[in-house]
């Protein structure tokens, strides 16, 4: 007897404290854990905390996100997605697939989403017409940073070519600074990979041996070139670069270790919450050769089908990003520039101006590139197999040619 009633109790409690705590809370699976990225994210907690929801956090550290990857997978086939999820290019494309995500076209086409966030980026955001993710920003690959007092100690101004780029590099070894501050797992040398491909043989090229795999392309001496590029950088870094995390590199040219860091626009977060300005104590330029190009990488929220209950917080939380004066926010912090076109340069640093000047140059001239070191250029199956190849040249050495052959085989065999 005690014991059905205390169940009913329960039951009672928890009917009425689950619906309520579910109408209210929403929980965000995502990697955003280095300094940078939590400030940037702060802006979205307290944005859905002013519209009434609790931001339920369920990080999983790890740059690059391969680990919250794995954890959202594992979670899914328990049947216990989260109801949402930070999400890159395939990645959406794959969940949508398979069914599992919400349609956000009431939000979207009520909000006009369709007219002002770029083409290349909504090929990720939706699915079959449908709004299955809701974009925060857009960042860049193709971006050094560089310690401005080195710099200017030193005489050395932003390399414009890559044989700039290593004479710079020596003066650097020479004064006895780390040349170019790295960490060594495969996201990071894959980084590195989607600028040494557009710098090797430009827009074009990177369009036809990355995004459409073309075989002849990925094998050809363009292609070994750009791995040419990989293995004289691989010659710049200090022996203590394997398994460094992105932003403790960063921190290496904040601190005066390092002269540069080959990285995405993430990497200016970490400056900006260090106190650090542009062309005050950090250059922030294109890699050598791929002035005018863009390797885009677009965060994205995504949301599973939980249950109608989660529902509203969950389109509040799309609605919450889209939202112009929370971009300007967000990415103000975050390093990147809005997913959304028409949001004003006027409170961007020099960085966020020129990728937002960049931006509107590259889309004019199909050069807004995704980023295949993020999942923009080519499906998860694929990306792996070739990012094996990448990061193994690039810590095991080897020659060029071979490297450009099995890149070509590696995507053919994981197409
Ligand atoms: C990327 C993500 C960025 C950035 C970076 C480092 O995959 O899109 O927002 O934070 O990882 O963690």
């Amino acid at each position: 007897m005690r014991a059905k009633l205390l169940t009913i109790l329960i039951a009672g409690c928890f009917g009425a404290g689950s619906a309520m705590a579910a109408e209210k809370s929403v929980e965000v699976v995502h990697w955003w854990t280095s300094g940078g990225e939590a400030a940037a994210l702060q802006v979205l907690k307290d944005d859905m905390q002013k519209r009434g929801y609790t931001w339920k956090d369920s990080p999983v550290a790890g740059g690059g996100g391969d680990q919250a990857r794995t954890v959202l997978r594992a979670r899914v086939a328990a049947g216990n997605p989260p109801d949402a999820m930070q999400m890159l290019g395939f990645i959406i494309t794959g969940y949508a697939e398979e069914g599992l995500l919400g349609d956000l076209s009431g939000v979207a086409n009520k909000e006009g989403w369709d007219k002002v966030v770029p083409a290349p980026l909504q090929k990720f955001a939706k699915y079959k017409g449908h709004w299955v993710a809701s974009p925060v920003n857009i960042h860049r690959t193709n971006w050094i940073w560089a310690n401005k007092k080195i710099f200017d100690e030193l005489k050395i101004t932003p390399p414009k070519t890559f044989d700039e780029l290593l004479a710079a590099a020596d003066k650097l070894k020479k004064a006895g600074y780390i040349p170019l501050a790295h960490g060594g797992q495969p996201w990071q040398d894959a980084t590195i990979f989607d600028s040494a491909v557009l710098s090797a043989g430009g827009p074009a090229f990177y369009q036809k041996a990355i995004i459409d795999m073309d075989k002849d392309a990925l094998s050809s001496k363009t292609m070994e070139k750009a791995f040419e590029q990989m293995q004289k950088l691989h010659g710049l870094l200090d022996p203590n670069y394997p398994n460094r995390d992105w932003n403790l590199a960063t921190a290496m040219v904040i601190n005066g270790k390092a002269g540069m860091q080959i990285m995405g626009d993430w990497a200016k977060g970490e400056f900006l919450k260090a106190g650090k300005k542009p062309n005050v104590d950090f250059y922030c330029f294109q890699y050598p050769g791929t002035e005018g190009s863009f390797t885009f990488n677009a965060d994205q929220f995504a949301m599973f089908k939980v249950g109608k209950e989660q529902e509203t917080g969950q389109l509040t939380l799309a609605s919450a990003i889209m939202d112009k004066n929370f971009q300007e926010a967000f990415n103000l912090a975050k390093g990147s520039i809005p997913a959304r076109t028409d949001v004003a340069n006027t409170k961007f640093d020099d960085c966020g101006k020129k990728s937002m000047a960049d931006l509107k140059v590259a889309m004019g001239k199909n050069a807004m590139l995704g980023s295949f070191a993020h999942g923009h250029a080519v499906p998860e199956a694929v990306k792996g197999a070739m990012i094996d190849v990448v990061t193994n040249f690039f810590n095991k050495g080897g020659s060029p040619a071979e490297a450009a052959k099995q890149l070509a085989a590696a995507v053919k065999n994981a197409k």
